[in-house]
């Protein structure tokens, strides 16, 4: 991949791999998204930052199409991705999310079944897309497992008996299993230690570099979004009220709420 390429997001926007605009969802008498637009380009990292409550985690299960908001837009630009995405049925729902989007959940209940073993958890993603050789499964669920820096002694291993770091890993091999177009993250490393934390983030920040995955990364934590992310959305009470280019939000906050946000974890 060449220089230019690899400047694209900043430089050289041309078409966004992900547009959303208008979005809105309520649970009851929670707003927990209003009238929220994203664009990301490929090759970029979108940081979410914002407290809890502010609509973060919303926002990516609507990305990754497990929620419908009440109003919406959501394209892909990919060939298979047809027009708005929320109109689309379970079936191609579910069919466009295995091939082309990817999530690591904090929790990783959400994302793995703990009793199988770490292998067949991977293994379970690409049999959802429809590979069939046994061979062929196990190469390709220890090359993502590997890619995500988990211990190949352990491929056996169900998650339950994994350190939170290591069913991390699983989660990252699981969704970078079929090299999707967008992989997201919603707090891979809240609740992890610190230092398992930034082995964790150096294995994203790496698998970033080397392959230029598009990703969406929330957080609550600002040093995780300084680290990864190139560009970031300031969220509060489910809207929008920042975004910018990571190094000029956090040296130069201009709404009040990114200023107190910036203040408070110096
Ligand atoms: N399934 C749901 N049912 C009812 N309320 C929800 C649901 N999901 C989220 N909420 C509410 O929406 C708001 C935003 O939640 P969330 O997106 O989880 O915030 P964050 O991830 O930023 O902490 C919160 O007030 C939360 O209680
Ligand atoms: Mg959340």
């Amino acid at each position: 991949m060449s220089a230019m390429q690899r400047l694209a997001p900043v430089l050289m926007p041309g078409a966004p791999l992900l547009t959303l605009s208008g979005v809105s969802r309520r649970y009851g008498a929670v707003r927990a998204l209003q009238d929220v637009a994203l664009t990301v380009w490929p090759g970029e990292v979108l940081g979410i930052v914002g407290e809890s409550g502010s609509g973060k985690s919303t926002l990516l299960r609507m990305l990754n199409l497990e929620d419908t908001p009440d109003a919406g837009d959501y394209r892909l630009a990919l060939p298979e991705s047809p027009g708005n995405l929320f109109a689309l049925g379970r079936f191609a729902r579910r069919q466009l999310c295995a091939r082309a989007i990817g999530i690591v959940y904090q929790n990783p209940h959400l994302g793995l079944l703990m009793a199988h073993s770490s292998s067949g958890n991977v293994a379970e993603r690409l049999l959802i897309a429809g590979e069939r050789s046994f061979a062929r499964l196990r190469a390709r669920a220890r090359e993502a497992l590997e890619a995500s820096e988990f211990p190949l002694s352990r491929l056996d291993d169900p998650p339950r008996d994994l350190s939170g770091g290591m069913q991390q890993r699983v989660q990252l091999a699981k969704a970078i299993a079929l090299e999707p177009a967008l992989l997201l993250l919603d707090e891979p490393t809240t609740g992890l230690d610190v230092s398992v934390q930034a082995l964790v983030l150096d294995t994203l920040k790496r698998l970033q570099r080397d392959r230029r995955i598009t990703m969406v990364i929330v957080s609550h934590d600002l040093g995780v979004i300084r680290t990864m992310a190139d560009r970031v959305v300031v969220m509060r009470h489910g809207r929008v009220v920042e975004e910018g280019l990571v190094d000029q939000v956090f040296q130069d906050p201009q709404h009040p709420y990114t200023q107190e946000l910036v203040h408070a974890k110096l």
